[in-house]
């Protein structure tokens, strides 16, 4: 996702800078091309050498070196990002207000590119009224402040003030300025997971859906610039970008109920959900006990959540719909798509080994309503995810 983007990271004093050294590797390894600036304190705490081979380029401290000025102007141009981690409570200080004194600063005065800060301090320097005051105002100029976190402080302290770790650093560089746009201005619905039927306050039906498919798609889709939502069932997976909308939902029927209303503003709307098709007729309210004889439960039909919204779909809805079947998978699969007013089907079947539930693989066959076919070989779900998508884009352009 960073391929071909250009990153300046602005390196400031303070014990976190060592964490720029992992920082770096991560841009690096994700594509980006890497540039560093650093302060003379800076130096006190990560060794120059280290970050200019890993970034593959010197590494800029002076504004003059004997024979050479150090073009900042052109740096801060170069850039797509300059990101400074860890922001002493000095260059802070120094941002506020306009204080051009050294390579790091001159930078950041006269760059074009959009500016991320990720402070690093102690708890006591973080609440100061000065440091407060100082984060409002770049906040005001336009920069971006990753929070920073609780936990341990080199001060040996507990409290808030800890640089974001680099993982959480690179996760929102691309968040917020490596998005392309290829789904801008869609509006993204997407059904993950399973669903639970309660039978009574302890036991349910489920079934083994993991949500992985459609956790993948959303990522997939936000990367491509799409406004996304995403309504899942009981799921360990965990969204990598805070701005997808999640609603968890346990049952059939909440998650149609949380579906119906954005299902009718959403362009796309993908059903990857293992909804389960049968709910018990009654719930009890008490955990039931054994007894001798068998346990006969009744169940009662699910709304078809992909059915009501193929039924209320409207012009320029694009409405994929999963299906997962054991035998005659095509014949099941095109049935679906009639049924159900899909535009495509996205069908796996059982009987291909590590496709399907709780696998990181899986295989698939896309169908779509002009009888078109495509059938792909097994792939990890991310990738599945990318051929999902990229379907979707030629369609929806056709
Ligand atoms: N689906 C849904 N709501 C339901 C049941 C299914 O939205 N109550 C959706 C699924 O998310 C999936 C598609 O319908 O996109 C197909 O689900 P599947 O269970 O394979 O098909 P069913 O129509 O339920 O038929 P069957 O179980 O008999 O194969």
């Amino acid at each position: 996702m960073l391929a071909g983007k250009k990153i300046l990271i602005g390196v400031s004093g303070s014990i976190a800078a060592y964490k720029t050294i992992l920082l770096t590797r991560l841009f690096v390894k994700e594509g980006a091309e890497v540039k560093i600036v650093m302060t003379t304190a800076a130096k006190e705490f990560v060794s120059p050498l280290v970050l200019a081979t890993l970034s593959k380029n010197k590494v800029l401290q002076d504004l003059a070196t004997n024979d050479e000025w150090a073009n900042h102007v052109q740096l801060g141009r170069w850039a797509d990002v300059f990101v400074i981690v860890p922001l002493s409570c000095n260059t802070l200080a120094k941002m506020a207000n306009g204080i051009c004194d050294n390579l790091l600063m001159a930078t950041y005065l006269s760059a074009t590119c959009p500016i991320v800060v990720a402070p690093a301090m102690d708890e006591d320097m973080w609440h100061h009224p000065a440091t407060k005051k100082n984060i409002a105002t770049i906040k005001a100029y336009g920069n971006k402040v990753i929070a920073v976190k609780n936990g341990e402080l080199a001060s040996g302290l507990v409290g808030e003030g800890r640089v974001a770790e680099p993982e959480e650093i690179l996760v929102y560089i691309k968040e917020h300025f490596c998005r392309t746009n290829e789904f801008a201005g869609k509006k993204v619905l997407i059904t993950a997971g399973p669903t639970y039927e309660a039978l009574d306050p302890v036991r349910f039906i489920g079934n083994h859906s993991s949500g992985k498919m459609g956790f993948a798609l959303a990522k997939e889709l936000f990367e491509k610039g799409a406004d996304v939502t995403i309504v899942s069932g009981p799921s360990k997976e965990k969204l990598p970008y805070t701005s997808i909308k999640r609603i968890d939902v346990i049952s059939a029927n909440d998650m149609y109920n949380a579906c119906m209303g954005p299902a009718a503003e959403s362009n796309i709307i993908i059903m990857s959900a293992a909804v389960a098709d049968y709910t018990p007729a009654t719930v009890a309210t008490e955990k039931v006990k054994k007894k001798e004889a068998a346990w006969q439960i009744e169940l009662n039909k699910t709304k078809d959540i992909l059915y009501q919204v193929g039924l209320q779909k409207h012009q320029g809805q694009f409405l994929v719909g999963f299906a997962l079947e054991t035998n005659n998978e095509k014949e099941n699969a095109l049935l679906k798509l009639k049924a159900k007013n899909a535009d495509c089907i996205v069908l796996n079947s059982l009987r291909d080994e590590k496709a399907g539930f709780g696998h990181d693989t899986n295989k698939i066959t896309l169908l779509h309503k002009s009888g078109e076919m495509i059938e792909f070989g097994l792939k990890s779900k991310a990738a599945v995810a990318k051929d999902i998508v990229s379907f979707i884009l030629q369609k929806i352009n056709e």
